[in-house]
């Protein structure tokens, strides 16, 4: 089989990428419980940007403060305040640094009903398609 073309340069609407390696959209479990990411998060891209993705793209990053209050593996970005955005600005100049691999980022208003099983404040309601609730264990 021939790969060349993964190694081809591509143009998709204003964005134009060094190659056809895309990284998906995945949450590592690095983030702190209140939604900062941190160095582990930012070494984890700027590695697959060294290693020659053409792009990655973030990890679903909410933003809506009351995304999720679940199990602590769950935790999840948020991008509700200037820290996240300057954590991000943080990751974009480290990851173009390598060779211009380019970056976009995942924007969620949250997981609906599923991301709300301990909201805080009862006049916050979730960004779901309907009312009816969902349950996790998230013992599983
Ligand atoms: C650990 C992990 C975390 C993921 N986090 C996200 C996410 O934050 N946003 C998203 O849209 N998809 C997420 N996904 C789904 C992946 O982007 C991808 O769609 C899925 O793994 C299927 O692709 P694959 O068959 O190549 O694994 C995640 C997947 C994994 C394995």
């Amino acid at each position: 089989m021939n790969f060349d073309k993964l190694f081809e340069p591509i143009q998709i609407g204003t964005l134009e990428l060094k190659n056809r390696i895309a990284m998906a959209p995945m949450n590592m479990g690095y983030t702190d419980p209140l939604g900062y990411p941190g160095d582990q998060v930012l070494a984890w891209y700027a590695t697959r940007a060294r290693g020659g993705f053409g792009l990655l793209i973030t990890e679903a990053v909410m933003i809506n403060p009351h995304a999720w209050y679940g199990g602590e593996i769950m935790n999840v970005s948020h991008f509700t305040d200037y820290r996240f955005y300057r954590f991000w600005g943080k990751v974009l100049d480290t990851v173009h640094y390598y060779d211009q691999c380019k970056m976009c980022i995942q924007l969620s208003p949250g997981w609906g009903r599923q991301g709300h099983p301990h909201v805080t404040s009862p006049e916050v309601y979730p960004a779901a398609p309907s009312p009816i609730p969902v349950h996790v264990d998230l013992r599983d």
